[in-house]
């Protein structure tokens, strides 16, 4: 008992210089006016940002400040909670965030402006459980088996839906196949009724009408303007380049259903993409912050795969996301998976769909 007090005090001086260093990175964290300033301009550049007037170039110059301060702030912080850790399928640890093209954004302006599903009156479908025991691999990556096209970018379009729903049914066709076809989000954006185009939607409804007409054409023949417009009728009804026969609903709010599910193809999923940390996201498991509510999902996203450890705090989900592959870690993120709440992180349980063939 004796011996082993020196050792209990270091390791609470330890401790408490940890917390000190902790609490101190975040508030002190600011650059220099100027040094915000450049990086500003650069981004301008970067992004082919131009404002209207000099007020809004101010307004946004401050919310690009606050962003890029506390971008710092979060960095020191991490660094200080035992380093920022190596990154790859082995070794997913700490959240990373770092600047991209939301800069001068608010987390409330993404949300209005770059998700898009339309919660209001969502009802699941009638779910379809796969058989509960059948086997599954620990891990899987559609993407290595060539089943994932290349990232897309919604652009200021609420069409999430749209673009989870192609990822899920491009999947599918490739595993069936074996052909790899980029699909058409424009034909539904343009064409599904049950959603509203650029104002939102629903994957499931997306689905839906993929179904009822057999199929879905090509990106290169229906390409993707980001802007809704008229219904071209001759490439619904007779241009499939994917066959799309139905979609189920996977059991909501259980994850080895949905693993289940993502084992044999990609799954579509609502998620809330509210949080500043998933704005800038950058690489590492995303464990939150989040709502996990079903009535508070805004986004869809696609689970093109996942991987259970080894280790605990090392399972999770990989999200295909549309927002071009300078958001997140090269355009997709991984959420933790098997969390001790059911309708999982950020809610990505509540509702997964995925086609039939
Ligand atoms: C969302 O869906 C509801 C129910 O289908 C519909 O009444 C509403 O117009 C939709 N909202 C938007 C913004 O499209």
């Amino acid at each position: 008992m004796a011996s082993s007090t020196p050792y209990l005090v270091v390791l609470l001086c330890l401790t408490s210089l940890l917390q000190a260093s902790l609490t101190a990175a975040n508030p002190s964290f600011e650059l220099p006016e100027s040094e915000v300033r450049s990086r500003f301009s650069k981004w301008m550049t970067k992004y082919s940002k131009h404002y209207s007037c000099h007020e809004e170039e101010e307004k946004r110059f401050g919310i690009f400040k606050q962003n890029t301060n506390s971008i710092g702030a979060f960095a020191s912080q991490t660094t200080v909670n035992g380093g920022v850790g190596g990154f790859g399928p082995q070794t997913i640890t700490t959240v990373r965030v770092g600047m991209n093209r939301f800069g001068d954004l608010n987390p409330s302006e993404v949300v209005e402006q770059f998700t898009g599903f339309n919660n209001t009156g969502f009802r699941t479908p009638k779910p379809s459980p796969l058989p509960y025991h059948s086997w599954k691999p620990c891990c899987v990556d559609w993407r290595s088996s060539g089943a994932v096209t290349g990232i897309k970018f919604q652009g200021s379009c609420l069409s999430c839906w749209a673009f989870a729903a192609v990822a899920a049914i491009e999947g599918m066709n490739k595993i069936r196949t074996g052909e790899l076809v980029s699909l058409s989000e424009q034909q539904l954006v343009d064409c599904d009724t049950g959603s509203s185009g650029c104002s939102g939607g629903r994957s499931d409804t997306a689905l839906g009408l993929a179904a009822t007409r057999g199929g879905i054409t090509s990106e290169a023949k229906y390409p993707y303007s980001g802007i809704q417009g008229t219904c071209n009728v001759d490439k619904l009804l007779f241009d499939n380049q994917a066959s799309v026969k139905g979609f189920k609903a996977v059991p909501p709010n259980d994850e080895h259903q949905l693993a289940l599910a993502v084992a044999r193809q990609p799954v579509t999923v609502y998620i809330d993409a509210s949080a500043w940390e998933f704005q800038f996201y950058t690489g590492g498991i995303y464990r939150g912050p989040c709502s996990s509510d079903a009535s508070r999902v805004n986004h869809a996203v696609t689970i093109v795969g996942y991987c259970e450890g080894p280790g605990e705090d090392n399972k999770y989900w990989i999200a295909k996301n549309s927002w071009s592959n300078d958001w997140g870690d090269q355009g997709y993120i991984y959420l933790a998976k098997d969390v001790p709440w059911k309708t999982g992180t950020c809610g990505l349980a509540t509702s997964p769909f995925y086609p039939t063939a």
